[in-house]
């Protein structure tokens, strides 16, 4: 009792990267012990654009079930707990549908023309014919969020203008039908680390460009992708004097090494070091990190009626806050009361 609402989602991409596990899991799984949190997995904003290649999308929509299943597993086996977060997938709850349809109703649509992230999406999708949907994509995150009173919403800089226009959403209703039904929410920026891409500390690691580490791979797998990542071009040999601030080897030593960092620079800098020790050292310690959520990935793999059941006792959590709204929100908008909410 008491505990404040926190609400974020990502969009099933197919699996997730040390990228998505180190900037955003992890602080899930530190904000469930302090908050009532609800964890959903976006497949309606999966339709927003036409997906094709690897990528899910209105167009494109085979692998849309199994990459939600995977989404849960991979959530689950980094730490989210069901015994102390709700989580579930949005289009499981249909009055998230119905809240969607009603702030359309009231959204501006300059608002909307103006959303940055709609410009960002066009061009980097490169999507010829943008949707409805598209243009309505912060309507939805605004329906998912505000369906169940999120006060908070853990999400990246790249999410504020949403949960902005979210927070502008929820005055425009609360002041339009002259009740405070919504809260006014905000945004949980947290300090994440940097998370580079394998070809260059300059590129962040993400799904579309290619360059993860999955962190379902198995240890050999997690091995041969730090083979593979770009080290100072200019160090050929060991006793070369290497630049570790343009490494990707060292950027991750950072993360997984922290402690060792400045001596691992000294030796870098002096030529003491070699970068396929260097490389070794890192994939142990980068795997020693992830062998309890491998672990834990290949028992709750072999349960399958498991995940379900953690979707399913979510949704019904999340079905009950969302209905207590709707009939909050009907009512205020003088609309008939339905005999289920
Ligand atoms: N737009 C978010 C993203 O791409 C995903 C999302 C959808 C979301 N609904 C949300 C995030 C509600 C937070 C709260 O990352």
């Amino acid at each position: 009792m008491g505990k404040k609402r926190v609400t974020s989602g990502m969009r099933p991409t197919g699996c997730l990267h040390l990228g998505n596990l180190l900037g955003a899991l992890t602080n899930w799984v530190r904000l469930q012990d302090e908050y009532d949190c609800f964890y959903f997995i976006v497949d309606w904003h999966a339709l927003t654009t036409p997906g094709g290649g690897a990528a899910v999308g209105y167009e494109n929509v085979g692998e849309l079930q199994n990459f939600i299943r995977e989404m849960a597993l991979d959530w689950i086996s980094a730490g989210l707990d069901p015994d102390k977060c709700s989580i579930f997938v949005q289009s499981s709850v249909p009055e998230v549908a119905e809240l969607h349809l009603l702030f359309s109703m009231i959204t501006p649509l300059g608002w909307l023309e103006r959303n940055p992230t709609y410009r960002d999406m066009i061009l980097g999708y490169k999507i010829e014919s943008p949707s409805y949907g598209l243009l309505g994509y912060p309507t939805l995150q605004a329906a998912d969020i505000l369906a169940y009173k999120g006060e908070f919403v853990p999400v990246g800089r790249d999410q504020e203008a949403h949960v902005n226009m979210t927070r502008d959403l929820a005055q425009r209703f609360n002041s339009l039908y002259g009740k405070q039904v919504f809260p006014i929410t905000e945004t949980l920026l947290t300090e994440v680390p940097k998370v580079p891409g394998l070809e260059s500390v300059e590129k962040k690691m993400s799904k579309s460009a290619g360059n993860y580490i999955a962190f379902s791979l198995s240890e050999e797998e997690t091995t041969e992708k730090v083979k593979s990542m770009f080290t100072d071009p200019v160090k050929i040999r060991k006793d070369d004097p290497g630049h570790p601030d343009g490494c990707v080897v060292f950027a991750f030593h950072d993360i997984y090494n922290r402690p060792e960092l400045e001596n691992i620079r000294g030796e870098c800098e002096k030529g003491k070091r070699g970068c396929v020790a260097c490389k070794m050292q890192l994939a142990g310690s980068m795997n020693r990190a992830l062998e309890p959520i491998r672990n834990k990935r290949k028992k709750l793999e072999e349960k399958p009626e498991m995940v379900e059941e953690i979707l399913r006792a979510g949704s019904e959590r999340a079905r009950n806050a969302a209905r207590e709204t709707l009939r909050e929100v009907r009512e205020v908008m003088n609309l008939p009361p339905r005999k289920d909410y």
